[in-house]
């Protein structure tokens, strides 16, 4: 990625000549020679990671206050579960920064919200395999570090095993153990919610203001309802995003100073863009959760995972897909034990070690490649706090169009 990097600048300076035809000024070409003079990239490449000020709806699915506020019933209705007691708000709650704060998420027959959820079921449903992520910001999922964001095309989940929010938000209804349980069988689940839904005038009525006179109740657009909420849950405002917008006070002393090891150390290597995230699957050997029977190996097999975005990190713990990190200190206790020629035990602080699966010569390069001194932790650290930013739309409706729980069995 830092060849990216370069490769980008000098772009860049491709594209300075290939606009020098033989019309310019001199004055063009003096500035080409200063750069010329000087071919060093730019001090901080992180300068130009702001989030975009809005977000982009895809032309196949334009928002429209309708269609947004009929994606935020159903996000909160627990009518998309087979037992009418999980909503997608269930494991994706404003309270807990649109997750759960769990390291993995109950779903069907659970009962309380976030870390007090209990299962009630005796585990005749298993947890649900991974952790949940938040959904402030997949708006922005897949985007180029130059800010471009492709909706059709965003990858989604840990493995990146689908795309697009409209797909993504069929896939839970789906799921035994996060929504559907034994109400209807797979194949069957997206039939018979169309079929609950399309029972209440209330509904009906919605998705026709939604989506006009020809288009009712389809599963199709309930993704597209739902999606299109979610492209309203954003937080891109964070002291880091003022800091790039031209801010220069908006880092404390610290945080600057974590900003630059966290460059010079590798994390911006696969933490990279607007989101802190490529986006791509590697392979970092985190350990299994224990309360899982079979190890998760991840993407085909592979024991790759997507890089997470580093936004809003003080909402979304406990951390990696597995959610074994309490904290930001676990997570990187455990880089240090892994870069290098490290190899578990007796290698470093912390105690989470690389999962036994996982060979040390599978593991990325940048991972090896990583500089990272016990020195850096706490400056690494208040620089993640820098892209926080609480701000972002918590409204709950106060009931839901089924007459159910609003956010299911939370309470
Ligand atoms: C029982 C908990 C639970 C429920 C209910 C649930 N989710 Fe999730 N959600 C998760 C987990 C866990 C993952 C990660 C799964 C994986 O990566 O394999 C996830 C992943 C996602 C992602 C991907 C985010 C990203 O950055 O890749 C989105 C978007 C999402 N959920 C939206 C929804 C919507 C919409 C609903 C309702 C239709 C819903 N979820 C219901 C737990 C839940
Ligand atoms: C090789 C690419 C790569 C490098 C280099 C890297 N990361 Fe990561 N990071 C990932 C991936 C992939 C995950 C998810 C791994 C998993 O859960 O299995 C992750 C997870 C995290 C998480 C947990 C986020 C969450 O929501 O669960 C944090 C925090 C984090 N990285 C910070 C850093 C910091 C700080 C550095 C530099 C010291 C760094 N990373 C270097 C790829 C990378």
């Amino acid at each position: 990625m830092k060849n990216a990097f370069i490769f980008g600048w000098i772009l860049s300076l491709a594209l300075i000549f290939s606009h020098c035809t033989s019309d310019d000024t001199l004055d063009d070409l003096d500035q080409i020679d200063d750069v010329i003079d000087d071919p060093k990239p730019p001090q901080n490449l992180l300068d130009d990671r702001a989030l975009p000020l809005a977000t982009i709806h895809p032309t196949d699915n334009p928002a429209n206050n309708q269609k947004i506020e009929l994606g935020r019933l159903l996000f909160f209705d627990p009518i998309l579960s087979g037992e009418k007691d999980v909503a997608c708000a269930t494991c994706h709650h404003p309270q807990f920064g649109f997750a759960d704060g769990r390291d993995l998420s109950i779903g069907v027959g659970g009962i309380g919200l976030g870390p007090n959820r209990v299962d009630g079921t005796n585990r005749e449903i298993p947890v649900v395999k991974r952790n949940a992520p938040t959904i402030i910001n997949t708006a922005f999922n897949g985007i180029e570090e130059n800010g471009e964001v492709i909706p059709a095309a965003a990858p989604m989940f840990w493995d990146n095993r689908d795309i697009s929010l409209e797909s993504q938000a069929l896939g839970p209804p789906k799921s035994f153990e996060e929504m559907r349980g034994h109400a209807f069988s797979e194949a069957e689940t997206l039939d018979s919610i169309v079929a609950r839904i399309n029972a209440l005038v209330a509904y009906r009525n919605r998705f026709q203001q939604a989506f006009g006179n020809n288009n009712g109740v389809t599963s199709e657009n309930i993704g597209k309802a739902i999606a299109a909420y979610e492209r309203t849950i954003i937080a891109n405002n964070s002291a880091f995003d003022r800091y790039a917008r031209g801010d220069e006070n908006a880092l404390n002393q610290q945080q600057s100073r974590g900003m630059a090891r966290f460059q010079q150390v590798g994390c911006a290597d696969c933490h990279s863009g607007p989101m802190f995230s490529d986006f791509e699957l590697h392979v970092l050997g985190v350990p299994d959760n224990n309360q899982l029977d079979e190890s998760d190996s991840g993407a085909n097999g592979t024991y790759a995972f997507r890089t997470p975005t580093l936004r809003n990190l003080n909402m979304t713990g406990p951390y990696f897909h597995s959610g074994v990190a309490g904290n930001l200190g676990d997570v990187l206790n455990f880089y240090r034990r892994i870069q290098g020629n490290n190899n578990g035990p007796g290698n470093g602080p912390g105690n989470l070690n690389l999962n036994p699966n996982v060979n040390r010569n599978q593991l990325d390069d940048e991972i090896r490649n990583l500089q990272l001194n016990g020195n850096d932790v706490q400056d690494i650290i208040a620089f993640l706090g820098a892209l926080n930013d609480n701000n972002f739309d918590r409204t709950i409706p106060s009931e839901v169009p089924s007459g159910l729980r609003v956010g299911g069995n939370i309470d």
